[in-house]
């Protein structure tokens, strides 16, 4: 199989993964990969993690290069973290809908407004939102984070607003949300989802946070994507409707051949457009060109990361001990 690299060149697949395994030696690079990457990228990442996982490790990796195979802010929150690293990511335009739902002018306006909040800010947001709120979390922190918090504190949540709902049912605390959503997580269909849950009565539904109310009122296990993944592999079923991106199917599948999973459909009853657009624009031939060149970099500029580094490592320090979650790695050692 031969791989496009630029209108007038191809590589034979197997060379491209060969090439791509001397460049990561050769500039001593660590290959960060999201669930929501392509199976082909999570297989050769030297890690691949739900977004606190991954910002563990772009805080504790001595490579020289991160190459961070996921989004934009996942990809800012590396170089925050780490700014002496070279940061690369395949597609500078992986952006995220949230973020997008947050532009920093009206965040600030947002947080002006509410002078007595405490802003628990989602890490899918920019740098510049970032360095206006007070505790960055993910979905697999927030609650436990939340707990942490003096009950007559008042809170804010920004930008996602069905991860503030749930987080607001589940804690039984009131907040004021910004109101952002992820594109890739509304467009499960609550009809088609109890029409699959008929069709298999035992298989339990697990969700990620950033599903609307009427999804996550029909799940049994709510969490992030390493949570997700942890509830298939240790709970006893064979079966499991899952409603978030099918790219964590891959791990699944890996680690449990012998289960079936289902990702939850949208409004036609097919899955495939919960596929997240902005995860997808990273692929095998723009990860070698990004070894190779070390161009797109991530920038962030000083004083942005430095206001930026202070809620991030309130997060770190806030957050539950890291839980061994397999698989630690894409590949096979
Ligand atoms: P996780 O932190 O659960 O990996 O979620 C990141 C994300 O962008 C989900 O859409
Ligand atoms: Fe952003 Fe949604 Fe894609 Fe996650 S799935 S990166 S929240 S657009």
């Amino acid at each position: 199989m031969t791989i496009p690299l630029t209108a007038n060149e191809t590589m034979p697949k197997a060379e491209l993964l060969a090439e791509i395994e001397r460049l990561r030696k050769e500039k001593n690079a660590v290959i960060l990969g999201h669930y929501y990457q392509d199976p082909e990228i999570q297989d050769l990442a030297d890690f691949v993690g739900d977004s606190l996982d991954l910002s563990r490790k772009a805080a504790a990796t001595d490579a020289d290069v991160i190459v961070f195979c996921g989004v934009r802010f996942m990809a800012e929150v590396a170089k925050i973290l780490s700014p002496e690293k070279t940061v690369v990511l395949p597609d500078m335009d992986a952006g995220c809908s949230l973020e997008d739902s947050c532009p920093p002018e009206e965040f600030k306006k947002f947080r002006e407004a509410h002078p007595e909040h405490l802003c628990l800010t989602y890490i899918n947001c920019s740098a510049d939102v970032k360095a206006l709120s007070d505790i960055i979390v993910t979905s697999s922190n927030a609650e436990y984070i939340l707990d942490q918090i003096p009950a007559d504190q008042k809170v804010m949540m920004a930008p996602d607003r069905h991860l503030g709902a749930y987080l607001s049912k589940k804690t039984g605390r009131e907040m004021v949300f910004w109101p952002g959503s992820c594109i890739v997580h509304e467009r499960f269909s609550e009809k088609e989802l109890i029409k699959l849950k008929a069709e298999h009565p035992d298989a339990p539904v697990t969700a990620h946070p950033e599903c609307p109310a009427h999804i996550l009122d029909h799940a049994d296990h709510v969490g992030s994507t390493s949570s997700i993944l942890k509830f298939v592999l240790d709970n006893p079923a064979e079966k499991f409707l899952v409603a978030t991106e099918p790219g964590i199917l891959h791990q699944m599948q890996k680690s449990a051949p012998h289960k079936t999973f289902i990702g939850a459909p949208g409004a036609d009853g097919n899955c495939n457009c919960n596929q997240c657009p902005y995860m997808a624009l990273n692929t095998l031939e723009k990860l070698y060109h990004c070894l190779n060149t070390l161009e797109p970099q991530i920038q962030v500029d000083e004083e942005t990361r430095k206001k930026a580094l202070a809620p991030l490592n309130k997060m770190l320090e806030m957050s539950p001990a890291q839980a061994p979650v397999p698989p630690k790695s894409g590949r096979a050692f």
